[in-house]
């Protein structure tokens, strides 16, 4: 057992890693220790508490009130000198409007009502012949050459696909949705991005509520059966959103479903390859594809940590949160937390029950889970069918050092 002075020194080199490269690369046995030692954690250098586990992370997703989802992005930008901020306003201006992600009940509970419509199991079962047919183009793309990048030319692809699928866009339009996400995502979680990066991300903004604008504009004049349409028609009980929730919605559509599935897609498929006992198991009963998908939500949770903002003194495990300061749900340490999870570090595809909680939970839990499980579902059976011989290049994983808040892979090669 270690005394008080070793602790705070043990959390003081702990708290020098947690923006290092080395950390994105392998955070898991440095999470552990913050769990045990320190649970609920300032980070200085992250600007925020960290909380790591999961019965406090299930807490505050529940507790609404106290840790809120409300202009949590509006404030990439708040440290900047004025005349830096007054370039910005475009920025902060979307990320003051309500949207489903940026916004508390009762403004949620309407929204996420209305959203729903366009979300509905019928829809998402619906979509699945699609799915099929967008990963059977992608890999007729490579099967001949024996060989692909999966993240791009996979895991990355399908995502941007599916989301030009619901938006009744041609599917060429995707790549562009693949850039302007990945501009957009590039400020989220960063302590104090600098002004290059934030302006890099208003202009994407820009262009997608461009574009996003005038979809809306022609599904009001001819509607069709795409999530724009749905989400500009009034409910018989006469509900409706306004232009610009929808465009804000929008938005959090393209950031929020397209990088996460294809972490889901990218770090599922190395972490099975990586442990051939479960592939071959996986190979030889496809209906394992189903547990297997949960276990690597939970293994290699996509979202690795989650914002909210504090709106009152609160006290938690000691500590004093104060209003305003940001609160990081840590969903990667909480899904490994050895209190819910036996041999939380073991990859077993079989696991049962695994409560894991990488759609977070609550009034916020991911929309878009049944849509990411059927694209996981399609992507894995058609791997297992037409690529049986799959195997990594490399056992090194290459994860992405830029993007705080998520686990997702830069590259994964394979050969087949
Ligand atoms: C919410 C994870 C896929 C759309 C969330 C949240 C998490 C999450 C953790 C909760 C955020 C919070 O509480 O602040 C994931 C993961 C995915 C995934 C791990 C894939 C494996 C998708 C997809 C879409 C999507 C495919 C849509 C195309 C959304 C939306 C919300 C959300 C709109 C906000 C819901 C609300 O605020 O009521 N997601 N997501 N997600 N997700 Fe996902």
């Amino acid at each position: 057992m270690l005394d008080g002075t070793h602790d705070a020194t043990e959390i003081e080199a702990i708290e020098g890693t947690l923006r290092t490269d080395a950390f994105v690369h392998d955070p898991y046995a440095t999470l552990d220790r913050l769990r045990e030692l320190d649970p609920v954690h300032w980070s200085e250098s992250i600007g925020g508490w960290l909380l790591t586990r999961y019965d406090d992370v299930l807490a505050t997703f529940k507790n609404t009130a106290d840790f809120s989802n409300e202009g949590r992005l509006g404030r990439a930008s708040e440290y900047l000198p004025a005349e830096a901020r007054g370039r910005l306003a475009a920025f902060e201006a979307h990320y003051r409007t309500k949207g489903l992600l940026h916004s508390d009940p009762p403004d949620h509970t309407r929204l996420r009502r209305l959203v729903l419509r366009a979300f509905s199991p019928r829809v998402i079962e619906s979509m699945r012949p699609r799915i099929q047919r967008i990963v059977d183009d992608l890999l007729d793309k490579v099967q001949a050459d024996g060989r692909m990048e999966v993240i791009d030319e996979l895991a990355s692809a399908l995502p941007v696909t599916v989301l030009a699928e619901l938006l009744g866009v041609p599917a060429s339009h995707g790549q562009q949705f693949r850039a302007w996400a990945d501009d957009l995502l590039a400020f989220q979680g960063v302590n104090r991005p600098d002004e290059t990066v934030l302006l890099a991300a208003q202009q994407a903004l820009l262009a997608v509520r461009a574009y996003l604008t005038g979809l809306i504009e022609d599904r009001r004049r001819a509607p069709g059966e795409d999530l724009i349409s749905m989400l500009t028609a009034t409910t018989d009980d006469g509900e409706s959103l306004t232009d610009d929730e929808i465009i804000n919605t929008g938005v959090t559509l393209l950031t929020a479903g397209h990088e996460t599935t294809t972490s889901l897609i990218g770090n599922g498929l190395f972490t099975l390859l990586s442990h051939p006992d479960q592939w071959h198991a996986v190979r030889a009963d496809p209906a394992l594809i189903k547990p297997f998908l949960e276990e690597a939500l939970r293994y290699e949770s996509p979202v690795s940590r989650q914002p909210r903002i504090v709106t009152r003194d609160i006290e938690l495990r000691g500590r004093t949160l104060r209003a305003g300061q940001l609160a990081f749900q840590m969903l990667g340490a909480a899904n490994r937390d050895p209190s819910r999870f036996s041999e939380p570090a073991t990859f077993d595809i079989t696991r049962s029950p695994n409560r894991h909680i990488a759609f977070g939970q609550g009034i916020h839990f991911c929309i878009g889970a049944p849509l990411s499980r059927t694209e996981g579902e399609v992507v894995f059976a058609a791997i297992i069918e037409r690529l049986p011989r799959i195997r990594l290049v490399s056992a090194e994983p290459t994860w992405d050092v830029r993007k705080a808040n998520s686990r997702v892979l830069c590259s994964l090669p394979v050969t087949f």
